[in-house]
């Protein structure tokens, strides 16, 4: 079985459907397509059904990712069972998250993107792009890229 992992944002049309592309392309990188598998939701459902938001669209794919995820809401009722690793973009995230987990076990699967970065050490959080200009939708994906290469090293490094 792939592990299963969840990348978890506010609204999912931003930062964790970026999330989700740029570690299934360093995934598709490495040969490992086979060891994992990504999807992504937001804390809130505002934005369930929509596609992401098209300022972050086009910033990826000027890096030739094509966000192709559907916005929908974490449900902890299913996503603790479902997924192996949850991986939060923001302090607020990670809270929201935990406030939901049922169990120790569950508490034990929310991890932080920004834990994986080595390059961009002296960021804690992946900001909340959407109020800001393209500087912010530039950072998410300069964190992320870095960030999900060191997840895959680190995923690895446990199988
Ligand atoms: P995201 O960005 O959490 O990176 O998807 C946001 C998208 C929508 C909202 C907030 C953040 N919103 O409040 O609608």
């Amino acid at each position: 079985m792939p592990k299963a992992l969840l990348f978890v944002c506010l609204g999912n049309i931003c930062r964790s459907p970026s999330a989700e592309a740029v570690m299934n392309a360093v995934i598709r990188k490495a040969g490992d397509e086979n060891k994992f598998s990504c999807d992504s939701a937001g804390i809130i459902g505002h934005h369930e059904g929509e596609r992401a938001d098209s300022r972050m669209r086009a910033h990826a794919a000027r890096r030739s990712y094509d966000l192709t995820s559907i916005s929908r809401q974490f449900k902890y009722q299913t996503d603790f069972d479902k997924f192996d690793l949850i991986i939060g973009m923001d302090d607020q995230n990670i809270s929201d998250l935990q406030s939901q987990a049922r169990s120790k076990a569950d508490l034990k699967k929310i991890v932080k993107m920004t834990d994986y970065c080595s390059k961009f050490t002296h960021y804690n959080t992946v900001p909340d792009p959407y109020y800001g200009g393209e500087a912010g939708f530039e950072l998410v994906l300069d964190l992320l890229e870095d960030a999900c290469e060191g997840l895959l090293n680190d995923l690895n490094g446990k199988l």
